[in-house]
């Protein structure tokens, strides 16, 4: 390992046990603590997830690594500090924020992504692109879900950590999440090379619809087995993990995930009035364009059959059109 990669996991170790002895044993850290407790985290959930705090000091990290002896400038590029263009000083990055350590898929830790207590913009801030950090092929708590998504055969995909940790805390161990940014085709790769099926459990408003449609389409693509798991509009998980329970939330959200297909259908009637005949037509056209692309000819005659009896269609009439899409007639 190079000098200078060593040195900024060494520098991320440090801080990470800093600010999480600030955040569980310090008075200056007590209200950090009482946030998170508020929030429904567990005492347990903020040893096992290693959750700290940043002091609102303008240079606690900056003084700290370089009193250990860490190069200024290796710092800088590890993202824990940013250097003052006027007089050539460094300050700290976090401050006054809720810290979560990102680990790597091996357990290191290698980027931070710190949470404002109040309304402080942005919400999360994390640590820019590095040598050790890259965003598109980290997914959070992979290294401590690896052993249940390895055994089950499946892993559960979230939005944010504040839904990983809650689901952990509900007995869901399999949880991971992307970091803030859509799902990456390395991303896919590395659930592929692990699971055979993904749920994806995403926020239930517009954006996280939309994000769970994208991530849906692409893991099916790649041909994973994918589910959805669908909750009240404008809940995200850890929201209904704490309005209805650890048991709710494993029979009613993840044990019921819908099927790629069903999900679909689901996504398609969002906005659509159905009473309408032109939305009506337009449902039937997206419907059966996905029917077309099923590989299994008991699938979509299963999904055909479904098709026809809700909308009191011929199954002919949609057979006949579901080919037309597959060969379009020249
Ligand atoms: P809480 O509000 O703490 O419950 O977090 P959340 O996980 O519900 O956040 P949200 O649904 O808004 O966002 C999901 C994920 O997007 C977060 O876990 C972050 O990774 C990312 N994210 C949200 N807000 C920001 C932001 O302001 N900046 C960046 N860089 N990422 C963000
Ligand atoms: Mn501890
Ligand atoms: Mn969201
Ligand atoms: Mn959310
Ligand atoms: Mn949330």
């Amino acid at each position: 390992v190079p000098e200078n990669i060593r040195s900024m996991l060494d520098a991320h170790e440090l801080l990470k046990k800093f600010y999480h002895h600030l955040l569980v044993n310090t008075a200056e850290g007590q209200h950090a603590l009482e946030y998170l407790l508020n929030r429904g985290f567990s005492k347990e959930s903020i040893e096992k997830f290693q959750i700290g705090y940043s002091l609102p000091s303008w240079d606690f990290a900056a003084n700290l690594l370089k009193k250990r002896g860490f190069e200024q400038d290796v710092m800088e590029k590890s993202g824990l500090v940013i250097k003052k263009e006027r007089d050539g000083t460094y300050f700290d990055r976090f401050r006054d924020r809720i810290m979560f350590p990102i680990f790597d898929h091996q357990g290191s830790t290698i980027a931070f992504s710190g949470r404002s207590l109040g309304a402080d913009e942005p919400k999360y801030l994390n640590s820019p692109e590095t040598a050790i950090f890259n965003k598109s092929k980290i997914l959070y708590n992979f290294s401590r879900a690896r052993p249940s998504i390895r055994k089950q055969q499946q892993a559960v995909l979230f939005e944010g950590f504040a839904d990983v940790i809650a689901a952990d805390r509900s007995g869901v161990e399999n949880g991971v999440a992307t970091m803030g940014t859509s799902l990456t085709d390395e991303h896919i790769s590395i659930l592929k090379r692990n699971v055979e099926s993904v749920i994806i459990c995403y926020d239930s408003d517009n954006a996280g619809i939309e994000a769970a449609y994208r991530a849906a389409t692409a893991l099916g693509e790649a041909g994973c087995t994918v589910k959805v798991a669908v909750m009240p509009e404008g809940l995200d998980p850890d929201d209904y993990i704490r309005r209805h329970g650890d048991d709710k939330f494993k029979k009613d959200v993840i044990g019921s995930s819908l099927t790629l297909m069903s999900f679909k259908m689901l996504y398609f009637r969002r906005g659509k009035n159905l009473q309408n005949e032109g939305d009506r037509l337009q449902y039937i056209e997206e419907v059966l364009a996905e029917i077309a692309r099923l590989e299994k000819a008991v699938e979509k005659d299963l999904y055909l059959r479904q098709l026809a009896g809700e909308f009191s269609l011929s199954l002919d009439a949609l057979s006949q059109q579901v080919k037309e899409v597959q060969s379009p007639p020249s």
